[in-house]
């Protein structure tokens, strides 16, 4: 069977190598090239996942699988994902061929639209892959956008990428504006990155339970994260989170506790409000690098 034409695998799939060759950013979601081994990858996935998610996973997730009516047995159209979605939160998950540009893709939180992944993994490689999948996003973030809290802090989210736009405009010399950006970037990745991939959140009875869309869609780390007394767990603080690098290929070290979704709502006004006074404009060097694409995004886009 020829790979290339057939599945929608992550790094096999034609459609996508189309969509990404003609510059299509949002594409739709062709249902009718998922192979059968890709519907198995999605099975087998959920199914393993789901007795950890039981344990793991704060109420608000739980609830979102739920509400969402996620099929443990097939792989979700996001237009019945979205059916579900919408009346609850406003959100929707729009089908992208890849990676966005940094400002765009907070720039769709704003409008309440999560860019979402359509490939899945190989079914070889079931437990790590550097990017995201359709596992990733729609198991791992989309029940979170059923909430209504935590759907405002990604909207906040997108808010303030849009003040960093604004904020970096005012900056005169190309220079200073150049540094600025790629420093409020790298300041604005951390956060998200501490957050709405990797964060925890006080639990009932001083449980610790997690959130973060990363943790939630891997098997291991789910499990790593809570268990392990190798992980330092500390709660949230902004000066350290947007200071502090990070690296992707391996199960995280250090994780941030926020007390609630109100609590992370509070911290992303927190971050805006850093980044107007300038407080941002010189953040720790290190991890995530910053791509030409990211930060061209932002500097061109100023107001609506
Ligand atoms: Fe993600």
């Amino acid at each position: 069977m020829d790979t290339k034409s057939t599945g929608l695998t992550t790094q096999h799939a034609a459609f996508i190598e189309d969509a990404q060759a003609h510059g299509e950013l949002f594409i739709r979601q062709p249902y009718e090239l998922y192979s059968e081994e890709n519907q198995e990858t999605w099975r087998r996935l959920y199914e393993r996942m789901k007795p950890r998610w039981e344990k793991y996973a704060n109420e608000k997730f739980l609830e979102g699988v739920l509400n969402l009516a996620l099929d443990p047995d097939g792989i979700p159209r996001l237009e019945d994902i979205n059916k579900f979605l919408s009346p609850l939160s406003g959100f929707k998950a729009k089908a992208v061929s890849g990676y966005i540009p940094a400002y765009l893709f907070f720039d769709c939180l704003r409008n309440r639209e999560f860019p979402t992944t359509i490939t899945i993994r190989d079914g070889e490689s079931l437990d790590y892959l550097p990017e995201p999948d359709i596992f990733h996003d729609v198991a791992g973030h989309v029940p979170m956008h059923t909430d209504r809290q935590f759907s405002d802090v990604l909207v906040r989210f997108g808010e303030a990428a849009k003040a960093a736009a604004e904020h970096a405009a005012g900056i005169g010399d190309p220079q200073d504006r150049l540094r600025s950006v790629e420093s409020i970037i790298k300041a604005m990745a951390r956060f998200f990155w501490f957050t709405v991939e990797f964060g925890l959140m006080r639990g009932k009875n001083g449980s610790v339970k997690v959130y973060g869309s990363g943790l939630l869609s891997s098997f291991g780390e789910i499990e790593y994260c809570i268990e392990s007394p190798e992980v330092q767990r500390y709660p949230f603080q902004l000066e350290w989170v947007v200071n502090q690098y990070f690296e992707i290929d391996h199960y995280q070290p250090l994780l941030f506790v926020v007390d609630s979704f109100d609590h992370l709502f509070s911290q992303v006004d927190e971050l805006e409000k850093w980044m107007v006074s300038g407080k941002l404009n010189n953040v720790s060097p290190g991890e995530p690098a910053v791509n030409e694409n990211d930060l061209k995004s932002f500097l061109h886009i100023t107001s609506d």
